[in-house]
């Protein structure tokens, strides 16, 4: 597939005239250097994506750059031999939007070893809508269950249970068998927590670490801090 000489991509600035970001013409030249072009059909819009846009966190390390932490996509161009045209990738975290150019464009140039291929059964909207909150929930599982934490093991807790991670983390760990004790500083959202699958919703103040969670709490989203309980 060709490759346009310019295109439109979401580019983060921070110069004489101050932090700014827009969309804004450029080539492919302009991105960093890599062994992938990816013609991206899909990112996602994570809290960090709203720091780096606005500037209101310090998540660029270097300027300018396009934003967007993660992204789906084609593969349209590779010097590697691990991809070729065609191919469905995707990629998360990896210095995307923090210190190398991001998904927010519709070409997207990377390091081979940022890019894997895409999962089997997950669409690239679908990988997207997941983004990188549902892939560090997925990562929590994964540990669970490489600390040989099975669903027999007991309840499990998930905090900040109505963040990006913390939902996702309920959803994700209720399919794959846990029974999901969801607590929130939120009491009106027990019934979206249910929802999700969690049959048992607990308010922050409520939680009793050497309670019945204390062998097999699995904290997703923030500590909780004293003041909360
Ligand atoms: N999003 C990502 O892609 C990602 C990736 C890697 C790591 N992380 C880290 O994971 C954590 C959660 O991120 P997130 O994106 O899920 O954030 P988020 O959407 O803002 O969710 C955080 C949740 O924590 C709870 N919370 C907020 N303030 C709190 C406080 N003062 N005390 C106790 N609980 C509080 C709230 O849930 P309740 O009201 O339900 O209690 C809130 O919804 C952050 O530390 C983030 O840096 C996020």
């Amino acid at each position: 597939m060709a490759i346009p000489d310019r295109f439109n991509a979401f580019r983060i600035h921070q110069d004489d005239s101050g932090y700014h970001a827009g969309l804004e013409p450029i080539g492919l030249d302009q991105l960093n250097p890599g062994e992938v072009v990816i013609r991206a059909h899909w990112s996602s819009v994570n809290y960090k994506d709203a720091l780096a846009g606005t500037g209101k966190g310090k998540i660029l390390r270097r300027f300018p750059l396009v934003g967007g932490i993660d992204v789906a996509g084609t593969v349209v161009a590779s010097t590697d031999p691990a991809y070729r045209e065609g191919d469905a990738v995707l990629a998360t975290g990896c210095g995307l939007s923090e210190t190398r150019d991001g998904g927010y464009s519709p070409y997207v140039r990377l390091a081979a070893s940022a890019v894997i291929p895409q999962p089997t059964g997950l669409k690239p909207r679908e990988a997207m809508i997941l983004g990188t909150a549902g892939f560090t929930a997925a990562l929590a599982l994964l540990r669970m269950l490489d600390n040989r934490q099975t669903p027999a093991h007991g309840p499990l807790a998930v905090t900040g249970a109505t963040g990006g991670v913390g939902s996702l983390a309920v959803d994700i760990f209720t399919r794959a068998g846990f029974e999901v004790h969801a607590i929130s500083g939120k009491a009106d959202q027990a019934g979206y927590l249910r929802g999700l699958g969690a049959p048992r919703c607990c308010r922050v103040r409520c939680w009793r670490p050497p309670g019945r969670w204390n062998r097999r709490a699995s904290v997703a989203g923030w500590t909780m801090p004293a003041a909360r309980c």
